[in-house]
């Protein structure tokens, strides 16, 4: 999603700008530009298409400036083109960038048109421009321009503003779009995210919604949605400045897929207090509002909301706690009953998911027992919006299609079915057992990673496939969801999961030669049942993909093909039969030679609906 990018120094920043860019193009886009100051000259530059090809116009005609805002545009009012891509400039008096959608654009370009603007773009943003212009006209003081036009915006905005009538200021303004200010020496930035200028400081400022910020050398001066000043807290990143880059490997993914042990040990690391689940992991408060808690509403999007239907398995099977999931585009505009016991919990990798934090605050004025957020980025919006949260310690995730972030939200979701279920009359060897098993978890992922070299050989058989079929039951229904939605996601490849057990009712339609299906078999309860589903597919021809454990045994059959796992136990299941489907996504959009870190239409950060 959008990018944002600004700097103020005594320096050129048009290298920080650019390192910035970069630093922010794991979050998807279509299209770059910059502006810069110099002197009284603003000059911009922008291309349809990626960072690499504005630092080739940039080596064509070079920019320098000593304050400048930078940004990647994906895609949402106006095609991916040059006129579109932003810094949008009014008269060569305002540059600005923009992250979000200006839901009352419409009216307010009527009204400038009529006041005699001419639109240079499609796009929502440039009514922001002239409005901060005619502002300025008005003011002749940029801080004051940039209150009185927002005042007449209606929508989700990150901004970044420089005027050359005003060289050495940069102001920045937030209201539902994710917005930092990084505080270096003598010089300050600012950043849709920490992690793209981690190569410059490691000191932020989180702004709160509804802050505008006016950036100098000197220092930053933070005013609230009263327009009254405000200290916001500086926060030390433990980031490190080369958390993005891929240690060897040739793809974000890939990497990350590989540091699922890690990720998984670190996010278990002090959760335990003598053998049992120590409540606080969740926050302070944890203990006491869980007191009250008897059912659970699951609020996410995407991988995220695939982590919440494994919990409702877990919630329901192993804790006895009732719990419903949802997603949060359905839930933010539907009518629905709470019952006030019930835990209102959101997952999300980045934290600022737009439909999933206006689901949030939602629920925070329906009557639910409390909200905790299972998130994977500290000082996100949803974290610093939520009564508790649960800090997953993957790291940074740069991959657009989600992973290590999805393994840990499932351990942070066992954890929490656990501390609730003992509640609500779980045995104290039922937990004992589920602790056993999250502390073999890293070892058990290691094993599922041995699989790799075969899925790289198997995957070959892809490249010309066009459809896919996934299939599990219980707890590996969402799995299988997961699978599905990993390999439509980076190979383009259109692939569906199903419950096994409605095969029959529809999909078995689609079954034939060219056909893969894979499926998900854990060997449990229901292994007899899905073995049926699996014959059920081979009668009519389909090529079968078997992924399960070291325990099951299949007759063997040249129609189908058995990736196993070493033995897992049930509730840990579902995270490290994740871990192949994985590589079998990663491998086959290799082979197609698609762009996995950065699929095409897709975005990390989902800030806008
Ligand atoms: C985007 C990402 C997905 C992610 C989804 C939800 O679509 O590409 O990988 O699952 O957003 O994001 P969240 O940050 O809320 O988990």
């Amino acid at each position: 999603m959008c990018g944002i990018v600004g700097a103020v120094a005594e320096r050129d920043v048009s290298k920080i700008l650019m390192e910035g860019l970069r630093r922010l193009e794991y979050r998807g886009y279509d299209s770059a530009g910059l502006a810069v100051l110099e002197g009284n000259g603003l000059h911009r530059l922008r291309v349809a298409g990626k960072v690499n090809d504005l630092a080739d116009s940039l080596k064509q005609s070079p920019l320098k400036g000593t304050t400048g805002i930078a940004h990647t545009r994906w895609a949402t009012h106006g095609k991916p083109s040059v006129e579109n891509a932003h810094p949008h400039i009014c008269k060569d008096q305002i540059a600005i960038v923009h992250n979000g959608i200006i839901e009352n654009y419409e009216s307010l370009k009527q009204a400038q048109i009529a006041n005699g603007h001419a639109f240079q773009s499609e796009t929502d943003t440039e009514v922001v421009v002239n409005q901060i212009y005619d502002s300025f006209s008005d003011t002749g003081n940029l801080l004051e321009a940039v209150f009185a036009a927002t005042d007449k915006l209606d929508g989700a905005y990150a901004l970044g503003i420089i005027s050359p009538s005003e060289p050495g200021r940069l102001i920045a303004a937030r209201r539902g779009s994710p917005l930092v200010i990084g505080i270096g020496i003598g010089e300050h930035f600012i950043a849709s995210d920490v992690l793209a200028l981690l190569s410059v400081t490691q000191k932020f400022i989180f702004l709160a919604d509804g802050d505008i910020a006016d950036i100098t050398c000197d220092g930053v001066v933070i005013y609230d949605e009263n327009r009254k000043v405000v200290k916001r807290p500086v926060s030390i990143s433990e980031l490190s400045h080369d958390v993005a880059g891929k240690s060897g490997y040739r793809h974000y993914m890939l990497k990350e897929i590989f540091e699922q042990p890690r990720a998984v040990h670190d996010t278990l690391a002090g959760a335990f207090n003598n053998g049992r689940i120590d409540e606080t992991v969740f926050g302070q408060k944890a203990g006491k509002l869980f007191d009250r808690v008897k059912a659970i509403k699951i609020v996410a999007c995407g991988t995220s909301y695939h982590a919440g239907l494994v919990a409702r398995y877990w919630a329901e099977s192993i804790a006895n706690i009732p719990c419903d999931v949802e997603i949060a585009s359905e839930f933010r505009y539907r009518k629905s009953v709470v019952h006030p016991d019930t835990l209102f919990v959101t997952i999300s990798q980045s934290g600022e998911t737009a439909d999933t934090l206006a689901a949030l605050q939602l629920a925070r004025h329906s009557g639910f027992a409390a909200s905790l957020a299972i998130c994977n980025v500290p000082e996100s919006s949803l974290t610093r919006e939520s009564d508790l949260v649960f800090l997953t310690r993957a790291g940074a995730e740069i991959g657009v299609a989600s992973t290590k972030a999805f393994t840990t939200q499932l351990v942070a979701l066992l954890m929490l079915v656990t501390v609730l279920g003992r509640r609500l009359g779980m045995t104290s060897e039922t937990e004992a057992a589920i602790v056993g098993q999250l502390q073999q978890l890293p070892g058990r992922i290691n094993s599922a990673l041995e699989l790799d070299g075969k899925i790289n050989l198997l995957s070959k058989q892809f490249i010309n496939k066009h459809h896919a079929l996934y299939l599990g039951r219980g707890l590996l229904l969402p799995i299988a969801m997961e699978g599905a939605l990993k390999l439509k996601e980076i190979s383009y490849i259109h692939a569906e999961a199903y419950a096994a057990g409605e095969l029959k009712h529809g999909p078995l339609a689609l079954v034939d030669e060219d056909m893969p299906v894979f499926a998900v078999v854990a060997n449990n309860e229901l292994l007899e049942k899905i073995k049926s589903n699996l014959q059920e597919v081979k009668a009519r021809g389909g090529r079968l993909y078997v992924l399960t454990d070291t325990g099951v045994q299949l007759e063997k059959d040249d129609d189908i093909q058995v990736l196993k796992v070493a033995h897992v136990e049930d509730s840990i299941a579902p995270i490290v039969f994740t871990v192949p489907l994985q590589l079998i996504a990663y491998h086959i959009a290799v082979f197609k030679g698609a762009d996995v870190d950065q699929p095409r239409n897709l975005a990390k950060s989902v800030t806008v609906e």
